[in-house]
C-alpha cells in the first residue's frame, strides 16, 4: 500500500511574515494515513523549521547537484539539509520552461537529493498543443526515462513523481480524473519497464493541476493517483488542511 502524499508548492510566495501567519492558523489537524509536504520559498524554510509542527515535512522548490562551488543563484543540498529540508521539487514546468532546467539537469539533481536524504517530488507533463497532438504519453515517457536514468531500484522505491499537465497549472482547468489516472499508470509502466513492476507499484505518483478540496476526491479516489502537487490552494492554511484532511 503507497501512502498518499499531499505537497504544497507556494511558488514564488510569501514573505517570512506572511509564512508565520500561516504557520499560526493551522490547527492540529490529522495526518493519518497521510504524508503532508510544504515547499516554499528558500527565504520561509528557516521559520518553517522553527515553528512548522513538525508532522508536516518541510520541501523546497528546486536543489542544485554540487555541494558548493561558482553556481550564483543556485541552493546547494547541505543548505537544505541544514534546513530541515525532506524533500525537493524537481523539473517543474514552470523551470523547465522559463529557466531552462533539461532532462538532463533533473537527473542530476535527482541523483544529488538521494546522495543527501532528500526525497525528489520529480515532475512530468505535457503542454497543450502536445496533448492535442496525442503526445502525451510520449512525453512523459521520456521525461521519466530520463529523470531517473542510473538510479538504484531502492531510490527509485522512494521516489515521488508529479504528473502535471502544464495546460492544467494555475487556469482552473483539470485533467479529468479517469485521465490523469490513466497517464499516472501509464508512467508507472513506465518505470517498471526501466527497473521491475515492484519497484514501479511503490513509487508514489501524485497529480498536479489546479487541485483544490473540492476536487481533490475525485483523483484520489483513483487507483494509480498517489497524492497531489498542489499550488494556489495550498496558499490559505485551510484550504491546505482541507487538501491533507480530504486525503
Ligand atoms: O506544482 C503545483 C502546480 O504547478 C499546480 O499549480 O496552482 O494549478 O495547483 P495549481
Amino acid at each position: 500500500m503507497r501512502t498518499p502524499i499531499i505537497a504544497g508548492n507556494w511558488k514564488m510566495n510569501k514573505t517570512i511574515e506572511e509564512t508565520k501567519e500561516f504557520i499560526a492558523a493551522l490547527k492540529d489537524f490529522s495526518l493519518e494515513n497521510v504524508d503532508a509536504v510544504l515547499c516554499v520559498p528558500y527565504t520561509s524554510l528557516g521559520i518553517l523549521r522553527e515553528q512548522l509542527n513538525n508532522k508536516i515535512k518541510i520541501g523546497s522548490q528546486n536543489i542544485h547537484w554540487e555541494e558548493n562551488g561558482a553556481f550564483t543563484g543556485e541552493i546547494s543540498p547541505l543548505m537544505l539539509k541544514e534546513l530541515g529540508v525532506e524533500y525537493a521539487i524537481i523539473g517543474h514546468s514552470e523551470r523547465r520552461e522559463m529557466f531552462g532546467e533539461t532532462d538532463e539537469t533533473v537527473n542530476r539533481r535527482v541523483h544529488a537529493a538521494f546522495k543527501h536524504g532528500i526525497t525528489p517530488i520529480v515532475c512530468v507533463g505535457e503542454k497543450l498543443e502536445e496533448r492535442e497532438a496525442g503526445k502525451t504519453k510520449d512525453v512523459v515517457k521520456e521525461q521519466t526515462e530520463k529523470a531517473i536514468a542510473n538510479l538504484s531500484s531502492e531510490q527509485v522505491k522512494k521516489l515521488v513523481v508529479a504528473y502535471e499537465p502544464i495546460w492544467a497549472i494555475g487556469t482552473g482547468k483539470t485533467s479529468s480524473a479517469e485521465d490523469a489516472n490513466e497517464v499516472i499508470g501509464y508512467i508507472r509502466k513506465v518505470i517498471a519497464n526501466q527497473y521491475d513492476s515492484q519497484v514501479a507499484n511503490e513509487v508514489r505518483i501524485q497529480y498536479g493541476g489546479s487541485v483544490k478540496p473540492e476536487n481533490i476526491r475525485s483523483f484520489l479516489s483513483q487507483p494509480e493517483i498517489d497524492g497531489a502537487l498542489v499550488g494556489g490552494a495550498s496558499l490559505k492554511p485551510e484550504s491546505f488542511m482541507a487538501l491533507v484532511e480530504g486525503a
